[in-house]
């Protein structure tokens, strides 16, 4: 098995190769795909780091290549990257697409993430590779090659939700970024995360699809004992368009004025749906109170609900009552 897993591995990278020769130096590539990049603001740099590329809008463009170069049929389909349908007819599974390597934390490549140019309803916009061998979506974190050295140094890891968004902030300076692509965040991920610091700060876009993926993803990072941040991009930005929008120092400033830790996250939420609104109040108290009972460490719980007591202007010991009530619940 150790043997079919490299040569997956070399075969995905001949094909990285082949995506990013094809975007350098085709004519179609540097038309379309390089063309591309630059419209959303990408440099030579951004998309060297990250090793972007483009695939032929052709049936088997890479599939042809690999074949001449000695790779069979059944290890560039265990690879994802082509499929075959009845009748027998094989083609690539990416064709006419910018390409988004995904490494793992070694920064081999093991699956591509692939966008489409235009949007076209009856087309996903991005297109993935599927599970194989030496891709599990639900534990790899995008841009986590890219990123670990400067998530230990600075003892962060932005949690963002696409591809561009990593690449946008890296480039803008802000390297300590990853994102869990499109799905909704795993254990597995934060234990990736939990190896290089155990700080988190959720960046997800700023819409209904956003937060309702940030409260699913706060329990869980509460879970593994990581201390939790979050911040809401402005309605209908995310990192990458904001970014581009507003400049890298205005960026930081924008993180460092509007994250929050994860009790004022909740109970701003709380306090300004309930109002007066006493019962409301009531059940905003209990959810946080949910939260926090995620939280391994006794010590932490304990300070923790003194801010719980402080924002909700009610007694600590009430809350403290609370949060032992649900751990007896929970046992
Ligand atoms: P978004 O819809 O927020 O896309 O999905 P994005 O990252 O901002 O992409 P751009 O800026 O339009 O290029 C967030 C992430 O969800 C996954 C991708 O990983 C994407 O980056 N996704 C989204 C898919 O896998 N397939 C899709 O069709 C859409
Ligand atoms: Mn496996
Ligand atoms: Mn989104
Ligand atoms: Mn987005
Ligand atoms: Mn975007």
């Amino acid at each position: 098995r150790q043997n079919e897993r490299e040569s997956l591995l070399i075969v995905l990278n001949f094909a990285k190769t082949f995506f990013q020769e094809t975007l350098q130096t085709s004519d179609e590539g540097k038309s379309i795909g390089l063309s591309y990049f630059r419209e959303r603001g990408f440099t030579n740099p951004t998309i060297d780091a990250f090793e972007l590329g483009y695939s032929f809008d052709q049936w088997d463009a890479l599939m042809q290549a690999a074949l001449r170069r000695g790779y069979s049929r059944d290890v560039l389909e265990k690879a994802g990257l082509i499929l075959s349908k009845e009748g027998g007819k094989v083609f690539d599974r990416f064709r006419g697409r910018v390409m988004f390597p995904i490494h793992n934390v070694s920064g081999r490549v093991i699956a591509f993430g692939a966008r489409i140019l235009k949007t076209d309803k009856n087309q996903p916009k991005y297109l993935n590779s599927p599970e194989t061998p030496v891709y599990h979506k639900s534990q790899v974190l995008y841009g986590i090659f890219q990123a670990k050295q400067t998530i230990r140094q600075e003892d962060v890891c932005y949690l963002t939700e696409g591809y561009t968004d990593v690449i946008s902030l890296h480039q803008a300076g802000i390297k300590n970024v990853v994102a869990s692509s499109g799905t909704s965040l795993t254990t597995e991920q934060i234990r990736l995360i939990a190896r290089f610091t155990p700080n988190v700060t959720i960046l997800y876009d700023g819409d209904a699809a956003g937060i309702k993926a940030a409260l699913r993803g706060l329990d869980m990072v509460l879970e593994e004992g990581l201390n939790l941040r979050l911040l809401l991009l402005p309605d209908g930005e995310d990192p990458d368009s904001y970014v581009h929008k507003v400049g890298a120092e205005a960026f930081k400033a924008y993180i460092q004025q509007h994250s929050q830790d994860f009790i004022d996250f909740k109970a701003n939420r709380w306090l300004s749906e309930a109002g007066d609104n006493p019962l409301k109040r009531a059940e905003g108290i209990s959810d946080v109170c949910t939260s926090i009972t995620k939280i391994p460490d006794p010590l932490k719980r304990q300070t923790l609900s003194q801010r719980v007591a402080q924002v909700f202007h009610v007694s600590e010991q009430s809350v403290i009552s609370e949060i032992n009530r649900q751990l007896r619940q929970q046992q």
